[in-house]
């Protein structure tokens, strides 16, 4: 029952692709998998197209029905917010212990398969009014993969998140770099993270490029953890 953790160092920073790169990969190495957006705001009820519940679910395989997105993505919310606030506008009240406990009872659910749980935001991106997603990711214990971006100011936002999961005792088996849309040079900033980031393999996601070979190699740096 591992648990692989996804997180981010900035929202809509490219996890849920990574993710679903990863998972295919992950398959093809023939690891039994599984996978878990515990919490998703901004989920539109009437269209999961698109959606994270429904980008996990393809990358696994199957279909995108009320049902299966129930199971993948438990805890949606509406509004496009941080879960807390996205769950008080539906007077609903977000707790961290409930988000814990169904993150502990899929992964043993899964048995020996492989569940990878895609966080909501950044590193420390709010879950309840007194937990952020770095007390859900050190409840699982299991390593993370961090994903980050290529933006100005990704750097220090990058590095920033790697100091603050390792200062909690997490292990990071690796940060994907999921390249951002604009003008900052990837090359150079993942060659700046590189030489900064400490002993850490650095996978780079291209935009112009299919995601297939990043994602062979992420999981074949993780393939020791399994
Ligand atoms: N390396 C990349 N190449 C091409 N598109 C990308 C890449 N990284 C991210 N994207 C695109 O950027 C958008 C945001 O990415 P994604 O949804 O994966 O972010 P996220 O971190 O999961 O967001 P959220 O915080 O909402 O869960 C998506 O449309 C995604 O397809
Ligand atoms: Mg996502």
């Amino acid at each position: 029952m591992p648990v692989l953790s996804i997180a981010g160092a900035g929202t809509d920073i490219g996890k849920t692709y990574v993710a679903a790169a990863l998972l295919r990969a992950l398959a093809r190495r023939g690891l039994a998998i599984d996978a878990l957006k515990p919490v998703a705001s901004g989920v539109d009820e009437a269209d999961y197209t698109g959606s994270d519940p429904a980008m996990l679910l393809e990358a696994l395989g199957q279909p995108v029905t009320a049902e299966t997105v129930a199971h993948i993505a438990p805890l949606r919310f509406a509004a496009p917010l941080s879960p807390p606030l996205a769950a008080k506008r539906e007077g609903r009240v977000l707790a961290f212990s409930d988000v814990r406990d169904l993150c502990q009872t899929r992964t043993t659910e899964v048995g020996d398969a492989i569940l990878l749980v895609e966080t909501a935001g950044g590193v420390m991106s709010p879950l309840d009014d007194d937990h952020t997603m770095l007390d859900l990711m050190a409840a699982l214990s299991g390593p993370v993969v961090l994903v980050s971006g290529s933006y100005l100011g990704a750097i220090s936002h990058t590095l920033t998140a790697l100091a603050c999961l390792r200062a909690r005792g997490l292990q990071v088996a690796a940060v994907a770099v999921s390249e951002s849309s604009g003008e900052a040079p990837f090359d150079e900033t993942v060659a700046a993270l590189a030489r900064l980031a400490g002993d850490v393999p650095l996978v780079a996601f291209r935009r112009d490029a299919s995601p297939e070979s990043s994602a062979d190699d992420l999981a074949a740096r993780l393939a020791a953890l399994f």
